[in-house]
């Protein structure tokens, strides 16, 4: 059965894999790219990366509709517990949890994590998701680092990378991150959401391949991949 990631815009994906279906930072309520509403989505798993508002986005609510299990850092943990989330799976960087369905395992990221009530987010992450045989590496918020060349050791399907600058890396340094990942495709996101983020991603795309040999994939809101 095959993987598929349909990006909802900004760092929102949702993978299915056979049965299960994870969401990844569904910023969906007040995100002007997002083609749909957060009542149409349904999911087994929300990750989230960490506490900022385009990332935690509607993720109280999707879980407290859909039993949705949220896996996210300990201190976001306890404070979706605090309001009133009742699945929730805390891991920590470097770490990961083994399902039936595959592994979900956290990696560092370089930015923020406060939570829109200014309550302590704890540190940031991105993900490493491993699914029948195929792995995906979602790097969320982050500036370049050269671990990001370990994580690529792993033999990457999909990189999911920000392209956006301002807030993340930026188109420059999204290049320089394949060449350490060197996966065998890659999609950039978090760019186009706001001004302060507007990038070229096709312009893009046509620069990575040519300097890094990735397959990269612009994606629209609401389109999806297969991994
Ligand atoms: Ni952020
Ligand atoms: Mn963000």
């Amino acid at each position: 059965m095959a993987v598929n990631a349909t990006w909802y815009g900004h760092a929102c994906f949702l993978i299915e894999s056979g049965e299960v279906r994870i969401l990844i930072d569904p910023f969906i309520t007040g995100n002007p790219t997002s083609p749909i509403q957060q009542q149409d989505l349904s999911t087994d798993y929300i990750l989230v990366s960490h506490g900022h508002g385009d990332h935690l986005g509607d993720t109280v609510e999707i879980a407290k509709r859909t039993g949705a299990t949220v896996i996210s850092n300990y201190e976001i943990h306890n404070w979706l517990l605090g309001q009133g989330v009742k699945n929730v799976h805390p891991l920590h960087i470097g770490g990961g949890v083994n399902h039936p369905w595959g592994r979900v395992k956290l990696t560092i990221a370089h930015h923020g994590s406060g939570l829109p009530d200014g309550s302590y987010g704890g540190n940031p992450c991105g993900f490493l998701l491993y699914l029948q045989g195929k792995k995906i590496y979602h790097a969320c918020d982050t500036g370049l680092f050269y671990d990001m060349k370990l994580i690529g050791e792993e033999g990457i399907d999909l990189a999911i990378l920000p392209i956006g600058d301002n807030f993340t890396m930026g188109p420059e340094d999204a290049i320089r991150a394949l060449k350490l990942i060197q996966p065998k495709k890659a999609v950039p996101i978090h760019y186009n959401t706001f001004d302060v983020i507007k990038q070229d991603a096709p312009l893009w795309a046509t620069a990575a391949e040519k300097e890094t040999g990735v397959n990269v994939t612009v994606l629209e809101p609401g389109q999806s991949i297969e991994v």
